[in-house]
């Protein structure tokens, strides 16, 4: 086990700084890219060592050498046996819904440093119950990141909107690497508090105990990459929104909330 947390809190200006330096604000490119850069300086900077990685799946964020030679304590998080079981050996596996009552005591109250999901709060059905479990796994001073797809983006609204064998169907028509068989399958999505806004998200973290949070938005999509012309009108749009800030139709969020 690593050593427990030193620093009573993170100060969001030290975050503001981290994803500056990192690059940000950028081409929506840069959320996929930089996730997991911003999650290494934060940990290494603020010595955050114990960590969670919420709905890691079959695709963890870090392999076990790179957890070793950066001195990390991973512990892989899922609600799903079957994809837990896919991921790699070298962590702690702990299979619970991270909504649910009991999520804290399985995974342990007080915990973790640092706990971070990608691409997992747009399925869990009551994210509310999620951030407030998050929250009593953290050691005191402890960060919580979550990298999800913010509404009301077109991709999503019609996911949302559309049957999902419907969705399903167009999506793995397009994407044939989101069949249930292949490397990124598509999960159901309910898109509880996906949104962008802090007039929305900030409410909802300081009930669940954060004493602060940075919420960084991020425009675009490659969803109609292979549609010419809806893809030039697409990335024009989204420009112009991120130019304007108009949050309402990003299309992905991070969210760096401190205990
Ligand atoms: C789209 S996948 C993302 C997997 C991985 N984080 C990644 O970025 O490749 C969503 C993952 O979240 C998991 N998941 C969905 N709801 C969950 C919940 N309530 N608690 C924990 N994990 C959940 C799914 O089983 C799945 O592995």
């Amino acid at each position: 086990m690593a050593d427990a947390l030193q620093h009573p809190s993170v100060p969001t200006a030290d975050i503001r700084k981290i994803v500056a330096d990192l690059g940000y604000p950028a081409h929506w490119n840069w959320c996929w890219e930089n996730y997991k850069p911003t999650i290494i300086e934060l940990s290494r900077s603020k010595n955050l060592r114990r960590h969670l990685e919420i709905g890691a799946g079959r695709d963890p964020l870090f392999l076990p050498g790179e957890a070793r030679d950066l001195g990390l304590d991973i512990t892989l998080n899922d609600i799903s046996a079957h994809e837990l079981s896919l991921a790699p050996e070298g962590y702690g596996k702990m299979q619970c819904d991270i909504a649910s009552a009991q999520a804290p005591d399985i995974l342990g109250r007080g915990q973790y440093d640092l706990a971070y999901c990608r691409m997992v709060m747009e399925h869990v059905p009551d994210v509310q119950a999620m951030w407030k479990n998050i929250n009593a796994v953290l050691a005191p001073g402890g960060v919580a990141l979550s990298f999800f797809p913010t509404l009301y983006a077109a991709p999503y609204v019609l996911n949302s909107l559309l049957p999902e064998k419907l969705s399903r169907l167009i999506l793995e028509t397009v994407f044939p690497e989101r069949k249930p068989d292949g490397e990124d399958p598509k999960f159901p999505a309910h898109y509880d508090h996906c949104f962008s806004s802090e007039n929305r998200l900030l409410p909802m973290l300081r009930e669940a105990g954060f004493s602060d949070a940075v919420i960084l938005p991020f425009w675009g999509t490659n969803y109609f990459s292979k549609f010419p012309g809806v893809k030039q009108l697409d990335a024009a749009f989204n420009r112009l929104a991120e130019r304007r800030d108009w949050r309402a139709v990003s299309s992905f969020a991070y969210v760096i909330a401190v205990k």
